[in-house]
C-alpha cells in the first residue's frame, strides 16, 4: 500500500521566550488534526513540538507536495498563530512568511519533509525533529547513518545493504541539485556536506531497489524571507530496518553531539543535544541546540507510536558531554568559532558600525 508520510513544522510562537510551545496552541493544533482525520483527509496524525517549534506528522493519500495536506498544515498554523496572539506569545506567528496560500507551503516559511513510500511488512520509521539549528544540520547524522560503516555496521555485514546509498545534496544558495553514489563518492560528497550552510543532504536513496531511505527539510528561513526571522529548527524521516540501517545504526551518530549553527539570535555555534521531548526546552543562552526522535511503525498508514527514541538513558552521555561543549562555547562570549563568521550572522550591526567608523579609518603605510 502506498501512503504518504508528511511532516510539516513551524514555529508560530514561543513560551517564554523562544524555549518552548503553549499546550494551547498545540491543542488547537490537535483540534485541527482530528478533524482532518475525521473527514478522512489524513489517515492519522501525531502532535508534538521541540522547542518552540509545532510539528504535525501526518500520513495520508495525497502524494508528497499536497495542495490538501499543505493547505490544511497552513490553515492549522494560522488558527494557532490566533491562539498564540491571545497569550501574547513571543514571536505569534514569526514562522508564517505570507498572508495568503498559494498553493504549496514550501517557500512561506514553514520547514516541510515528506516521503511517498510502499509500506513495507514492518514499516519502522524515526522523525528527528530539532531546535535552534538550521537546515543543514542532518548531513553529519546522514552521512554517517548511510555511508560510514564506523557508524553503521550494516553497510559491511548485511547484503541488502552492502552496495550503498545514494545522496541527493541541494545548494539552496544557488537552487541546484547533485546526486552522489556511495560508498564510491563520499569524498567528493563531504566536500560539499562539509559546508551545511550552503549545501544539504535533501534525501537517500537505496542504490539497487531506488526506496527512499531518508528526506529532510531544507528550507532556509532567511533566504525565505531575506532578514532574520526565526532559525530553520530542520526535520528529518528516516526509514529504518529492512533494506535500510537498523534503529540503532539510526540513532548511534546522535551518541556524541556536534557543533551546529543557531544558537542565541540564529548567531551562534553550539552542541546539538539529544533529549526527550519533555526536555526539549531550550533557556541556557537560548539554548543549546535540540534534537528529538520519535519512532513510529507504520500499519496500513496508522502511526503505532510515538516511542521517545533519543528519551533513552544511553544517551545520558551525550547529554553531559553536549553540557561540556556549551560551557567551552560559552567562554569565547562574542568571540569566533562561538559567534559565527560575519557573513553567517543572522544578525549583525556590523553596517551600522562600519558607518559609524568610516571616518576613524586611516590608510596603513605599508
Ligand atoms: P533482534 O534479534 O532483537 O530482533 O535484533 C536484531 C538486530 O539485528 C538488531 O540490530
Ligand atoms: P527560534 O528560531 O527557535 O525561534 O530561535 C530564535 C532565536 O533567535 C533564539 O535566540
Ligand atoms: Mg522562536
Ligand atoms: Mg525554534
Amino acid at each position: 500500500m502506498k501512503v504518504t508520510l508528511s511532516v510539516i513544522k513551524a514555529d508560530i510562537g514561543g513560551w517564554v521566550g523562544h524555549s518552548d510551545s503553549y499546550p494551547k496552541v498545540l491543542e488547537k493544533a490537535e483540534e485541527a488534526m482530528f478533524h482532518a482525520r475525521k473527514n478522512n483527509v489524513i489517515i492519522d496524525y501525531h502532535v508534538t513540538k521541540c522547542g518552540d517549534d509545532a510539528q504535525l506528522i501526518m500520513t495520508h493519500k495525497h502524494g508528497e507536495g499536497s495542495e490538501i495536506i499543505h493547505k490544511l498544515a497552513w490553515n492549522t498554523f494560522l488558527e494557532c498563530t490566533e491562539v498564540a496572539k491571545r497569550y501574547k506569545l513571543h514571536g505569534a506567528g514569526q514562522d508564517l512568511l505570507s498572508d495568503a496560500f498559494s498553493g504549496n507551503i514550501k517557500g512561506m516559511g514553514p520547514g516541510v519533509a515528506e516521503m511517498e513510500i510502499d509500506e513495507r511488512e514492518a514499516e519502522s520509521v524515526l522523525i528527528f525533529m530539532a531546535d535552534k539549528t538550521s537546515s543543514g544540520a542532518w548531513n553529519m547524522p546522514l552521512y554517517k547513518i548511510f555511508a560510514d560503516p564506523f557508524n553503521t555496521i550494516g553497510l559491511v555485514i548485511a547484503g541488502n545493504l552492502h552496495n550503498g546509498f545514494t545522496f541527493e545534496v541541494h545548494d539552496v544558495k544557488d537552487h541546484k541539485k547533485v546526486t552522489f553514489n556511495c560508498p564510491e563518492d563520499i569524498y567528493d560528497l563531504l566536500v560539499l556536506i562539509g559546508a551545511p550552510s550552503r549545501y544539504c543532504i535533501k534525501s537517500v536513496y537505496h542504490r539497487d531497489t531506488g526506496e527512499i531511505a531518508a528526506t529532510s527539510s531544507t528550507q532556509k528561513l532567511s533566504l525565505m524571507a531575506g532578514r532574520y526571522v526565526g532559525k530553520d529548527d530542520p526535520v528529518c524521516i528516516v526509514r529504518a530496518q529492512g533494506n535500510f540501517p537498523a534503529v540503532g545504526e539510526v540513532l548511534e551518530p546522535f551518541a556524541h553531539p556536534f557543533f551546529v549553527e543557531g544558537w542565541m539570535r540564529g548567531s551562534h555555534m553550539g552542541p546539538l543535544m539529544p533529549v526527550s521531548v519533555a526536555d526539549a526546552t531550550p533557556s541556557r543562552f537560548d539554548g543549546p541546540p535540540r534534537v528529538i526522535c520519535l519512532g513510529f511503525q507504520i500499519a496500513n498508514g496508522e502511526l503505532v507510536g510515538p516511542k521517545d527514541m533519543l528519551e533513552d538513558i544511553s544517551f545520558e552521555n551525550a547529554r553531559g558531554e553536549a553540557n561540556l561543549m556549551a560551557d567551552i562555547m560559552r567562554q569565547h562570549g562574542p568571540f569566533e568559532p562561538h559567534r559565527l563568521p560575519l557573513d553567517e550572522m543572522e544578525y549583525t550591526t556590523l553596517p551600522q558600525v562600519m558607518d559609524k567608523l568610516k571616518d576613524r579609518f586611516e590608510v596603513l603605510e605599508d
